[in-house]
């Protein structure tokens, strides 16, 4: 089975847990174990509110905890999961209503984490591929996406994608002050 796109449901959530089980997690900032664990106790307690978090286009959930702890407002945006036949792995976009902008606490509208047992395959590359034309009709004509210097598979999969290096940036205190890279993928209308 080919990679698909699937919108999160109770029908791929055993799998999706079976992937947390396993140590991964979908965020990739420092904050990914917490996140992990977090995910692990809401999907027990709360699996409907769970999956209603994960898509939510009008930002209707609560607010949104930083690296640091610090918590700031929702940006509309949603999950993805990667799944041919199991979970490959998840992508998400988030944007602000009318505007390429997004404020400084958000790294890009894009980000995507496969789960180490199966990357090497062409799976972040297809799965962003696959976002772009949805990422066009929430009306963006483009989408940043931010990386670590060093994180030369996903610089791969941005140009790959035909994205290119705006700048290279300091990330702000609540990601830990360090070094990031800019990247920009142009975006048409299906
Ligand atoms: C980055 C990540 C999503 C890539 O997923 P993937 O499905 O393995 O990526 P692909 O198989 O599509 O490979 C993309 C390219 O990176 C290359 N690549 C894969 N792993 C690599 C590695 N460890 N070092 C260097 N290049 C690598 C592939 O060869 C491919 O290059 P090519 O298109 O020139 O052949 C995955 O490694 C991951 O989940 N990492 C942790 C989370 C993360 O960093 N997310 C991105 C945050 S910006």
């Amino acid at each position: 089975m080919s990679l698909t796109l699937v919108t999160p449901t109770r029908d791929y959530l055993p799998a999706y847990v079976a992937a947390l089980g396993r140590g991964w997690s979908p965020d990739t900032t420092a904050g990914g174990e917490a996140t992990r664990l977090a995910q692990l106790e809401k999907i027990a307690t709360d699996a409907d509110g769970f999956l209603a978090g994960l898509d939510d286009p009008e930002a209707l959930a609560g607010d949104v905890q930083l690296p640091d702890g610090s918590m700031v407002k929702r940006l509309p945006g949603y999950y993805r999961w990667l799944w041919d036949g199991d979970l490959v792995g998840a992508i998400g976009i988030r944007w602000t209503p009318g505007t390429e902008a997004l404020p400084p606490h958000v790294l890009g509208h894009v980000g995507y984490a496969v789960v180490p047992w199966r990357r090497g395959e062409g799976h972040a590359t297809a799965a962003l591929g696959l976002l772009l034309p949805l990422a066009a009709e929430s009306g963006l004509r483009w989408i940043d996406l931010t990386t670590d210097p060093d994180n030369v598979a996903s610089h791969r999969v941005i140009v790959a994608n035909g994205g290119r290096l705006i700048e290279r940036f300091t990330k702000p205190e609540a990601y830990g002050g360090t070094e990031g890279l800019l990247w920009r993928v142009a975006l048409t209308l299906p």
